[in-house]
């Protein structure tokens, strides 16, 4: 759990763009020092001095490409080289893919597994034993609305978040008793850059996406109350809930028109 954010570190990967600058903004609005992270060197500078001068807190940058094998160890041995102890790790950094099996690039989809499962869990596992040690911690991972279910043309993408949802809640179970707060937060489509670099460029907007201030907001609130997931928006939450009620056939079927036409 973690009932106090001033003066404390919190380590945002995604920094760069979309809801991870937006958590990085909410945290430092709350007096949180900041660890950014993301390959993207320059963003993150000018993140950093745009937080700096609003809230007074402390920033540091460490850019890093999560898709390369034991990126995530080597990021926590710098931090620590820093002498920066974080209390709040926040797992955002991520990438998707739409595409047909038959166009679909390997690479991606290896790189997508890469950062969204493998980068995932090798940070969150090395910090919630060091949270747990202390006694004190907090980790919120970023899981999707399709951690509820299979989706057709992103059959990759959705698999790697049910990941993330059905991982990060075993260890909310497992780390309560030790003091130390899992949240997954699941957005629905969000206004960011996402969509643009995952093949279907304007998706979130024209599909009324949520702002990320929402967003992150719900995944704050959620991670206050020491809730194990939250699904950012009644409508979403209530799509989650649909997926359980039909048959699995049924949704994964109904989820081919999503991207058809894109795919
Ligand atoms: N937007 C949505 O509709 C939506 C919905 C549900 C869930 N999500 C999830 O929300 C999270 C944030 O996405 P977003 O919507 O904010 O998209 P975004 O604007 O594209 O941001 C993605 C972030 O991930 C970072 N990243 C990607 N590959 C990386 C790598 N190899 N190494 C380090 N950092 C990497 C990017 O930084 P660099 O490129 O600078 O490295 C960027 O900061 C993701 O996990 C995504 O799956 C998004």
């Amino acid at each position: 759990m973690l009932k106090v954010y001033a003066d404390r570190w919190g380590l945002v990967t995604g920094a760069s763009s979309g809801i991870g600058a937006e958590f990085a903004r909410q945290l430092a609005a709350r007096g949180m020092h900041l660890v950014l992270v993301a390959r993207r060197e320059d963003r993150l500078q000018t993140l950093a001095r745009e937080l700096e001068a609003a809230h007074g807190i402390r920033c540091e940058i460490v850019p890093a490409d999560l898709s390369q094998p034991h990126a995530g160890r080597q990021l926590l041995a710098e931090v620590s080289r820093r002498g920066i102890v974080v209390e709040l790790l926040v797992n955002n950094a991520g990438l998707g893919m739409v595409s047909s099996v038959q166009k679909t690039d390997l690479g991606r989809a290896m790189e997508l597994i890469q950062v969204n499962v493998m980068g995932l869990t090798e940070l969150t596992l090395l910090m919630a034993k060091e949270m747990a040690d202390r006694g004190h911690g907090g980790i919120i991972n970023i899981g999707s609305i399709v951690s509820f279910q299979p989706v057709g043309y992103m059959g990759v993408y959705a698999a790697s978040k049910a990941y993330v949802l059905h991982f990060s809640e075993a260890l909310w179970a497992e780390m309560r008793s030790h003091g130390v707060t899992v949240t997954t937060l699941c957005p629905g489509t969000t206004r960011t850059e996402f969509f643009d670099t995952s093949g279907v460029p304007g998706w979130a907007e024209k599909n009324r996406g949520a702002d990320v201030a929402s967003v992150v907001r719900a995944g704050l609130k959620a991670f206050d109350a020491g809730r194990q997931y939250v699904v950012a928006g009644w409508a979403n939450y209530l799509v989650s809930l649909a997926a359980r009620l039909a048959t699995r056939a049924t949704v994964v079927k109904s989820s081919m028109g999503i991207f058809r036409n894109h795919g």
